[in-house]
């Protein structure tokens, strides 16, 4: 035991029931409860995720005021870079400003499932793909972290949907939680130990996620070995003492009831006064763990210039990276300078750059695109606004200004994108359309201009199926942070080369999303009936045509896959698969390719989705270089989550190894033979004819009956010698087949077959 487990060990056998109590509640909303007593400081969470939400002591309650800090991309964006190192480093960027504003355990990062597009929070999400938010989230929690400030990784669990937040309940078999909902959070915290984990608000099949034993205990602590703090989310308790019993540690924010109930429940001894206990010595370990970085409070929280001015050159960087080129037809992106250039839309000139809700960041600057592109191309861009944000304005006039710009250029370039009261913390979008004036705008300037690029600022996917064919270019902005106004003018001249790649499907309507039938669960319940057929697992396994796959995403210059090979060492959970493949640039300039490794795995005995992604890596490239990319693949990459053995199981079999720049854009592929044993299922009564037949106990001893019976009597077994009736009768258990006239196998006979079968394995 280390010196602090021993200090806490020391300080909590002082403690009253009272403060213990106290201890595992907040101080106000966003510091630990200080016990001066012993000795015992306060250190402050604040939000997140892309930035420090720091509010100054005499603000603390509500959203606005809070000091300036950097604003990253939100995770939308991040997302899209597919990059875990660019994220690490902005990641140790958000460290170091939590440090320069006092903040000890920044709260994020957020990594829940995008199962459908209507969630109001997805902006601050990775991904409708477990492996991307789980290790994009622990790539952000490694940079953080090693700057010594904790972090929250939320919300555990299943919180996919904003509307009822508080009380829903989702609910879902377990295959479908372990394979995407909580398969995102068991990476990250396998692979980056985040100091807190924060429960959700909604239930999991009917237990709010705060009192939910078997994902706080069992799950998170006794299996995937997290030691560090679960939080609630802000007002998220609902029974204190079933919190505490479940393995929820701290409550936040300050709260009256949460105590009094801890002390009645110890009192009356419905409370284990050790289990309090067990809560208690996380949160000390986290307060001592991260107290030596709790500044001077004579020192004003505030990033410094320096800090400002580079954290702002990375926030491009990242939001450089993350603009998706969805389309580009017959090369209209990247743009000339000499061209004559018109933009259009409110949005150039005043960003929607973050999403709305508990995450919003007061930017320390904040870059618009049309001052970026007018800073590349001159003072004669023209510019016409095209709409207004809150909807006001002569609309007509608008589209006429717009429409007279756009025709005396060579191109228009057109920003729209969801209104910031479209897409919020706290509920959910009804719909997948851009706005309809927007629409409106767009349909005249493509009469005015053929040659439109649109730029879309948007925190979910949006629809694009009903106009796209109408402009030649589209750069998904998504939410790009504060500097994402110059990242777009470096994109659209091509000073920096589109690299981000779709982390979420862009279908073609809201009806062919997985969840479109249950979306948003109402009365309590959100049914998960897509079961793990989320995003591209669904649309793939039902062939559905959609506007842009995941993965996908367009670069200046072009890139060719070759040589792909895989070779197999171990078995079963040592089983290792080396995939490596080489990938060069082909085209005029430098760029980056994304190389996707999907894996589609052999499923007898479930439906599976068609490919999963199993691996991925930004790779740079200059023009004629090549790189080989290596992945290994484990157990784990091939299995499926067996529904009743309630463990990983992978089968025997062929799998095939796939490799491309996205889902629907397969380069390479190769076929292993998995060496896994598949673990014999025991046999009982009521096993079917042909379980005991593919059992080898079971084969062995019915053989042996068979032989026997032949023997005695030819007609009596003649049955079991005709494969037709066989197959036939397959599905029956044997111990009914045993009581047909004639057959002669006793209840008895059966039970003892039983023993000398799963005995002979
Ligand atoms: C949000 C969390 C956030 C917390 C503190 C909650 O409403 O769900 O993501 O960290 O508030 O602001």
């Amino acid at each position: 035991m280390d010196a602090m487990a021993n200090d806490v060990d020391e300080i909590l056998s002082q403690l009253t029931l009272e403060e213990k109590a106290a201890l595992v509640t907040g101080d106000g909303f966003w510091h630990t409860r200080a016990i001066d007593r012993l000795g015992i400081p306060a250190i402050t969470l604040s939000d997140g995720p892309h930035g420090v939400r720091r509010q100054p002591p005499d603000q603390e309650n509500g959203i606005g005021g809070s000091y300036p800090s950097t604003c990253f991309p939100p995770a939308v964006g991040l997302a899209s870079t597919w990059d875990a190192e660019l994220v690490e480093r902005v990641g140790e960027a958000l460290g170091d400003e939590s440090n320069a504003l006092d903040v000890q355990v920044l709260l994020g990062p957020g990594i829940n499932i995008k199962r459908s597009p209507l969630c109001g929070r997805n902006f601050e999400y990775f991904s409708e793909d477990p492996l991307i938010a789980g290790e994009l989230g622990a790539a952000l929690i490694r940079g953080i972290q090693s700057k010594g400030v904790g972090t929250s990784l939320k919300h555990y669990a299943a919180n996919s949907q904003e509307t009822d937040r508080f009380r829903v309940s989702a609910e879902m078999d377990e295959r479908t939680a372990r394979e995407i909902y909580l398969a995102g959070f068991e990476r990250a915290v396998k692979d980056a130990s985040p100091a807190t984990v924060m429960a959700a608000y909604n239930k999991v099949n009917g237990v709010y996620a705060t009192e939910n034993p078997w994902l706080l205990n069992e799950v998170l602590r006794e299996e995937w070995g997290f030691d560090g703090v679960v939080v609630s989310d802000w007002g998220a308790v609902n029974d204190r003492d079933a919190a505490v019993a479940a393995g929820l540690d701290l409550e936040m924010p300050e709260s009256q009831a949460g105590p009094a109930a801890i002390v009645a429940a110890v009192r009356a001894g419905s409370l284990d006064e050790t289990v309090l206990d067990t809560a208690v010595h996380n949160v000390l370990k986290l307060v001592f763990g991260h107290a030596h970085l709790v500044a001077d409070p004579s020192r004003e929280p505030a990033v410094p210039d320096d800090m400002i001015a580079t954290h702002h050159a990375l926030a491009r960087e990242a939001a450089s990276r993350a603009a998706v080129l969805l389309k580009n037809h017959d090369g209209i992106l990247p743009l000339s300078p000499e061209q004559s250039i018109a933009v259009i839309g409110e949005f150039a000139r005043n960003p929607r750059y973050q999403g709305a809700g508990s995450s919003q960041i007061e930017p320390t600057r904040l870059d618009d695109a049309l001052t970026g592109i007018r800073g590349i191309a001159g003072p004669d861009v023209t510019f016409a606004p095209g709409y207004t944000l809150d909807g006001s304005g002569d609309a007509p006039e608008l589209v006429r200004e717009a429409v007279s710009v756009a025709a005396a250029a060579q191109v228009a370039v057109v920003f729209l994108g969801l209104p910031a009261t479209a897409e919020s913390e706290g509920y959910d979008r009804d719909d997948i359309e851009l706005p309809a004036s927007q629409l409106a705008l767009l349909a005249e300037v493509v009469r005015a201009n053929p040659n439109v690029v649109v730029v879309l600022s948007n925190g979910a996917a949006v629809r694009v199926s009903d106009w796209e064919g109408g402009v030649r270019g589209i750069l998904e902005g998504w939410l790009l942070g504060q500097a994402g106004g110059g990242a777009i003018a470096d994109l659209l001249f091509g000073i920096a080369n589109p690299s981000g790649r779709l982390a979420e499907t862009i279908p073609v309507k809201l009806e062919d999303n997985s969840a479109f039938l249950d979306y948003p669960g109402r009365d309590g319940r959100l049914e998960y009936h897509d079961g793990v057929f989320v995003g591209y697992r669904w649309y793939d396994a039902r062939r559905l045509p959609v506007s842009y796959p995941f993965g996908h995403g367009l670069s200046y210059t072009s890139f060719e896959y070759s040589g792909l090979s895989t070779s197999v060492e171990g078995e079963d959970a040592d089983l290792a698969v080396h995939v490596s493949v080489t990938v060069t640039n082909t085209g005029p300039v430098a760029g980056r390719e994304v190389v996707q490794l999907y894996v589609h795995a052999p499923s007898e005995r479930v439906r599976r989705p068609v490919n999963e992604l199993r691996g991925f890596r930004s790779v740079p490239l200059e023009p004629g270089e090549s790189r080989e990319v290596s992945f290994t693949l484990g157990y784990r990459d091939f299995a499926y989550f067996h529904p009743t053995l309630r463990r990983w199981y992978a089968e025997r079999g062929t799998a095939e190894i796939l490799v491309g720049a996205s889902s629907r854009d397969i380069r390479e592929r190769a076929s292993v033979e998995l060496p896994v044993n598949e673990p014999v299922t025991p046999l009982d009564r009521q096993s079917s004819l042909a379980e005991w037949m593919a059992h080898p106990g079971g084969r062995q001893v019915l053989g042996g009956l068979l032989q026997q019976a032949a023997a005695q009597n030819p007609d009596a077994t003649s049955m079991l010698h005709n494969p037709e009736l066989l197959a036939m009768m397959g599905s029956m258990p044997l111990r009914r087949i045993g009581r047909f006239p004639g057959v002669g196998l006793t209840d008895d006979i059966v039970d003892g077959l039983l023993v000398q079968a799963n005995a002979a394995v």
